[in-house]
Order: C-alpha cells, then structure tokens, then sequence
C-alpha cells in the first residue's frame, strides 16, 4: 500500500543572508527533487526566516526533511505541524522570497504569499503563513539591521 498523505511544517533562521544566486539555486534544485519525490508545498523565505510546507507520501517527506534538517544554510528549526493529513493543500511546488532590505517589496511579499495560500483550506496552515508574511514586515520596521 502506498505511504499515507503526510505533511510537516517548520520555522527555521537563515543562517546567513541568501543572495539572489544561491535562493534561485535552491529553489531550482528543491522543485526538481520535490517534482521527482511528489513533494508539493510552499517555501517563504524574509531573508532573516524559512517557513516550509513539505506533503506527499510520509516517506518520501521525511526523507527530504531529514535532509533539509542537515542543512547548515538554516538553523533553529521549529516545527509547526507534524502529522497525516486528508488532501493535499498546494497543488505544485512553490517558493517566494524577498530580501531583507528591501522595504517596498514587503507589501508585494505579503500579496504574493495571499495568492500563494489561496487554495489552502487548513486554518492553522494559513495562519502559519499568513502569520510570517506579516511579522517579518513588522520585525522590518522596528528593526532595519539585518541580524
Ligand atoms: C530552507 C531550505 C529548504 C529546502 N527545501 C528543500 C526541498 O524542499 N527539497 C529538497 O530536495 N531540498 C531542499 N533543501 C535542500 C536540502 O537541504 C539539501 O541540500 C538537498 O536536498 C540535497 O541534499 P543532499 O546534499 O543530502 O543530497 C532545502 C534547504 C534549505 C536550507
């Protein structure tokens, strides 16, 4: 029988800032091995923060979060969601990312990540995002240093 539909999502820190290069080579190598392993999802970065969606077979998740965890580009990963769930809740693979330092793009950020969630049922999985996408445009205001 096949794995049973499984979903984590997690909060980690960057561990140092991604330049546009190396979020775009991420990006490209992540949708290529999510593709092959029927990974969906959704991957926000703020340029301080990561929150990541990762469904599919619990087999096929736990193995790429078992790498992901290994991957000194982030640090203190939290976990949000653990645990089986009925459907998927994105359809493809997705990713957005913005810049730390750039203030008139955090408006944009947080309408992409709306558009990003619009087929998203599950409420705390919206809240999560939702949630990212609006503190890391407060963090920006009080707190310009990148840390
Ligand atoms: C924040 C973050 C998210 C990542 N997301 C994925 C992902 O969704 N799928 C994936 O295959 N690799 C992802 N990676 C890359 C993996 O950590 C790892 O580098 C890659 O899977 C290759 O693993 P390997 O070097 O053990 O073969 C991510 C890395 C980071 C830092």
């Amino acid at each position: 029988m096949a794995d049973a539909l499984h979903h984590i999502v997690y909060i980690s820190r960057a561990s140092a800032p991604l330049s546009d290069a190396a979020a775009a080579a991420l990006c490209r190598a992540a949708a290529e091995r999510n593709r092959d392993a029927g990974i969906t999802g959704l991957l926000l970065h703020d340029g301080t923060r990561f929150i990541q969606a990762l469904e599919g077979a619990e087999g096929a998740v736990r193995a790429v979060m078992e790498r992901i965890a290994r991957d000194p580009r982030h640090h203190a990963i939290g976990y949000v969601s653990d645990g089986a769930v009925g459907a998927r809740q994105f359809g493809e693979w997705g990713m957005a990312y913005r810049h730390v330092d750039d203030v008139l793009a955090a408006a944009d950020f947080l309408a992409t990540v709306k558009r990003s969630v619009a087929e998203v049922e599950e409420p705390r999985l919206l809240a999560a995002f939702i949630g990212f996408a609006v503190i890391g445009r407060g963090e920006r205001r009080r707190d310009p240093v990148p840390r």
